[in-house]
């Protein structure tokens, strides 16, 4: 999972990929683009019959009722004015619930085991976070539903002190839990006595607040109970996820149903960023809605529920401290992190994890410990160990280098390890330097003043900042079929998602220059539990492992093709090993004859052939990251404690880009996200009631177009075959990575102040 080893083997380079077809790096443009601008693509929440191909007879709606207490339980619920209203069919209540088991969630990741509406039968429902689902109204239209939601009027029993900020349970020695793989705790040396001993010394408290998703499509089920042919039960469930088959599997989890009895289906995912990633209760309620009203019910999470019962970015508090000699070379690293987690499950940001790898260091600490609040379970959030945690790491590189009165890229370049400095392994393809060094001269960084304030454009100070951007190359075991086609087309396969990237065109052109043919004539299907497994669409992982599978699969396909290669052919008699794909065509490698794909089809006498490819993450002799540089221009008006991003440049090295109009789009998202971690997003917690108080899109900033600058875009085109098999490392992430970091450097740069808590609000630097 996110934190598991990486593959065995190193991959040798593609004989063909991007070479025969050419179609890999080809800026193409994603086929799904018009069918959203033309608003035709359906999403979970539209496919209701009016909007979408299928349609659901008898379709009812669902509104959630959240809980308004954080700590404390249910004492009554009286729906008594919601049932009288028109169109209102049921309330669900632990009363009348259908009986599920909370599943345990995907293996090492607790699951918001917090029963939405349960536990069903019980006389009371315990409170654990505000926003958890204690009832649901069942009606014939959305709006009946709302409205009948909002008349329920529900009686608590208070807990007056539920746990609530960061800082209120920094006591905690909790160890984090359920992360996959290792905990980020380890000590290499003596670290705090190094730093005793550095001549210079930086060594701070740092902090990072709360953030929510806010994918513009919320989170949305429609749950359909039927017979099988078989005569079992079978539950049909469009569902807004990342995660098809870990979905899958949690559904059949909580109703007793086999994985086969239960399909899921997602075609469109309107943003996620993490946030659905994991299963959550909104899902298991829709199902349970649909099950008491005996008919088909959507259920869709409003803007509001949405921040308290879906996840969010949690708060952290973090320690970094930097001992070095007078060149700035680096003696001592300690990064202590502090991050909370819910009342009944388990989830952590690995907030040190970039720490282990980014400097070479002779002594390390790592820790992390974490608390325990009144909130839902925090959750995956883009870059959900770099975002908080390189925030303390990258600012304090940044004081050290005004410590060492060095320019903070010389001080990084100083301190670049040879190999993974904590493991030994030789990182498969690191060139960090070479983004620092490529983004800094275009960026026109070599001017810059050491002294911070030393620039102003009328009533602005300007200021600049660097961080650095990496992100882990993450995969997750995937399935793909491939098959070609008698009249030469080909088709490909996967329970993989569309977040929004272009996943379909991307994989289009990869197994194009797989199989030597036009992308054109390739269709990518996914969105269905129908097709074969594919992992989380999370970790930046969905491109390198759907299309590591595919050259698994074009493998294979060659020894099904040259079963039918006819005697008298140059292919007779040849191994799958003699044999590549090109122009069409499978050909002897060394003579460059052989048949069109069709001729070899038409001889089997089907209509097509097909073979089945995946791709297993395991150990690995590398170390496996993607790396870059992130360069910004502010600029700061004092008096209104405005921070204006006047520039923005990253470079960055992911291996082979697939598609360099949407890589370039995803590093882009990235960097804008970046803007809202370290200016502008943050949800703000009320310390009395433990609820989130600007649960909307009106308080809660994201970055808008006035926010955004011309962002300028670059990378090193060096494929990684150490990586994955087909050279390419995850993007959707890394360019979020430092961005905050970059951007508080930048306003100490143009003012003179450090700011060591993200985001850098008005409040801050007026
Ligand atoms: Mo990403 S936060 O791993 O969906």
């Amino acid at each position: 999972m996110f934190f598991a080893d990486q593959p065995d083997t190193a991959f040798a380079p593609l004989p063909r990929l991007a070479d025969d077809t050419g179609a890999v790096g080809k800026p193409r443009t994603r086929r799904t683009g018009r069918a959203k601008v033309t608003g035709t693509a359906a999403y979970t929440a539209e496919r209701d019959g009016k909007h979408s191909p299928e349609s659901f007879p008898g379709l009812l709606h669902a509104v959630a009722v959240p809980a308004t207490i954080a700590k404390g339980r249910v004492t009554a619920i009286d729906a008594s004015a919601a049932e009288a209203m028109a169109g209102v069919r049921h309330l669900l209540t632990p009363a009348n619930s259908p009986k599920l088991k909370v599943p345990s969630g995907p293996p090492g990741l607790g699951f918001q085991s917090v029963e939405p509406a349960g536990p069903a039968g019980a006389e009371s429902q315990e409170i654990v976070h505000a926003g958890q689902y204690v009832a649901a109204v069942i009606a014939d239209t959305f709006e009946a539903a709302r409205d009948g939601a909002l008349a329920v009027k529900v009686s608590y029993e208070a807990d007056p002190n539920p746990l609530i900020a960061v800082e209120s349970v920094n006591g905690t020695q909790e160890r984090p839990k359920s992360l996959m793989g290792d905990p980020p705790v380890m000590e290499e040396g003596d670290a705090e006595a190094a730093l005793r001993e550095a001549t210079l010394r930086v060594d701070q408290q740092f902090k990072t607040d709360p953030n929510h998703h806010n994918p513009i499509e919320p989170h949305a089920t429609i749950a359909v109970f039927g017979k099988g042919e078989d005569g079992g039960e079978t539950l049909s469930v469009r569902d807004t996820t990342q995660n098809l088959y870990g979905t899958r599997s949690s559904l059949a989890e909580a109703f007793g149903l086999k994985p086969e009895q239960v399909e899921v289906v997602c075609e469109y995912v309107g943003g996620a960023f993490g946030s659905k990633g994991v299963m959550w209760p909104q899902a298991l309620l829709a199902c349970k809605c649909a099950k008491l009203a005996g008919a088909p019910v959507k259920l869709v999470v409003t803007r509001r529920q949405l921040y308290g019962g879906t996840g969010y970015r949690s708060p952290t508090l973090q320690r970094v401290a930097l001992g070095a000699k007078e060149d700035g070379t680096l003696t001592s690293i300690v990064h202590e992190g502090f991050t909370v987690t819910s009342i009944r499950d388990d989830y952590s940001d690995a907030v040190v994890m970039a720490t282990k790898i980014l400097y070479a260091a002779p002594n390390r600490r790592l820790a992390q410990r974490m608390g325990r609040v009144n909130t839902q379970l925090p959750t995956f959030m883009r870059a959900p160990a770099e975002t908080p945690g390189m925030f303390p790491l990258e600012c304090a590189m940044d004081e050290l280098a005004e410590a060492a009165g060095l320019d903070p890229v010389e001080l990084r370049l100083r301190n670049e390890p040879k190999e993974d400095p904590t493991t030994g392994k030789p990182f498969s393809n690191r060139q960090f330097v070479r983004c620092l060094q490529a983004g800094a001269e275009r960026f026109g960084w070599a001017d810059r003043p050491l002294q911070p304030r030393q620039r102003r454009d009328g009533r602005w100070l300007i200021g600049t900042g660097v961080a650095a951007a990496t992100y882990p190359a993450f995969g997750f075991p995937t399935e793909v079929e491939l098959t070609i086609r008698a009249d030469g087309g080909v088709r490909a396969l996967c329970a993989t998602h569309e977040l929004g990237t272009g996943t379909a065109t991307v994989q289009e052109q990869t197994a194009a220059d797989l199989l030597g043919v036009p992308a054109g004539r390739v269709t990518f299907e996914l969105g269905t539990t129908a097709y074969p497994k594919g992992g989380v669409s999370g970790g930046s992982a969905t491109t390198l492992s759907v299309g590591s599978a595919l050259r698994d699969a074009a493998e294979k396909l060659k020894a099904a093709l040259l079963k039918h290669a006819p005697k008298d052919s140059p292919l007779a008699g040849a191994k799958p090993a003699d044999v590549t794909f090109a122009s069409g065509k499978l050909v002897v490698t060394e003579s460059e004859k052989g048949l069109p794909l069709e001729d070899l089809i038409e001889q089997s006498g089907r209509e097509e052939l097909s073979a089945r490819g995946s791709y297993a993450p395991g150990k690995s002799d590398y170390s496996k990251h993607s790396f870059g540089a992130t360069f910004v221009e502010v600029g700061v008006d004092e008096e209104f404690g405005l921070v204006r991003v006047r520039r923005m440049l990253g470079c960055y090295a992911c291996g082979t880009i697939l598609n360099r109009k949407l890589g370039r789009s995803q590093f882009l998202g990235g960097m804008v996200m970046g803007i809202g971690s370290g200016l502008l997003e943050v949800t703000h917690h009320d310390t009395r009631l433990a609820r989130w108080t600007n649960d909307n899109l009106a308080e809660y900033h994201v970055p808008v177009n006035a926010d955004v600058p011309d962002l300028d875009v670059m990378w090193i085109d060096d494929p990684d075959f150490n990586a994955s098999p087909i050279g390419a490392k995850g993007i959707g992430e890394i360019g979020i990575t430092g961005v905050n970091a970059a951007l508080a450097n930048a306003v100490w740069h143009a003012t003179g102040r450090r700011h060591r808590s993200c985001p850098v609000t008005p409040e801050m630097v007026m």
